[in-house]
């Protein structure tokens, strides 16, 4: 097992933004989940003509890791995004992860009490941040517990 490699993984997530489906805003946003045995799975943000539903890239790769059965051993997540408008010479802030999307990813991270790395791109910059300072005192499964 090898410590996720923050390019490669950015990577990942730059190729799962162009499958992203965002003719509403044109804005294009890939996410990469890497697990604790190598594998990655990726999503991208899906809107719809009903605005308000839109699932961000976070949330799809979210879905997909855990309807394929994971259950934890997240360790890293990247996201980069980026609007198709753009002209060169635009900088691009990095994209940190929505509010819903913090709290999406902290369900997965809590199943094994893990805390992942998430890198956020999308620009010339990258911030590198743990899950639990994007949101802290998370609200979890604990907090059901009688
Ligand atoms: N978006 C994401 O996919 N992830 C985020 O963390 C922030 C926003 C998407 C939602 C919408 O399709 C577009 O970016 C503009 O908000």
């Amino acid at each position: 097992m090898s410590a996720p490699d923050r390019d490669t993984l950015l990577a990942a997530a730059q190729a799962a933004a162009t499958l992203a489906y965002a003719p509403y805003s044109r804005f294009h946003v890939g996410a990469a989940l890497e697990f604790a045995d190598g594998s990655v799975v990726t999503g991208s943000n899906v809107e719809n003509a009903s605005y308000g539903l839109t699932l961000c890239a976070e949330t799809v790769a979210a879905a997909r890791a855990m309807n394929d059965g994971r259950r934890g051993g997240l360790v890293a997540v990247a996201i980069v995004g980026g609007s198709a408008n753009s002209k060169p010479g635009d900088v691009q802030a990095p994209v940190t992860p929505c509010g819903r999307c913090r709290q999406v990813l902290a369900e997965l991270a809590s199943l094994d009490h893990a805390d992942p790395v998430v890198w956020c791109g999308g620009g010339e910059e990258v911030l590198e941040l743990r899950l639990s300072a994007l949101l802290p005192y998370a609200f979890g499964p604990t907090n059901l517990q009688g």
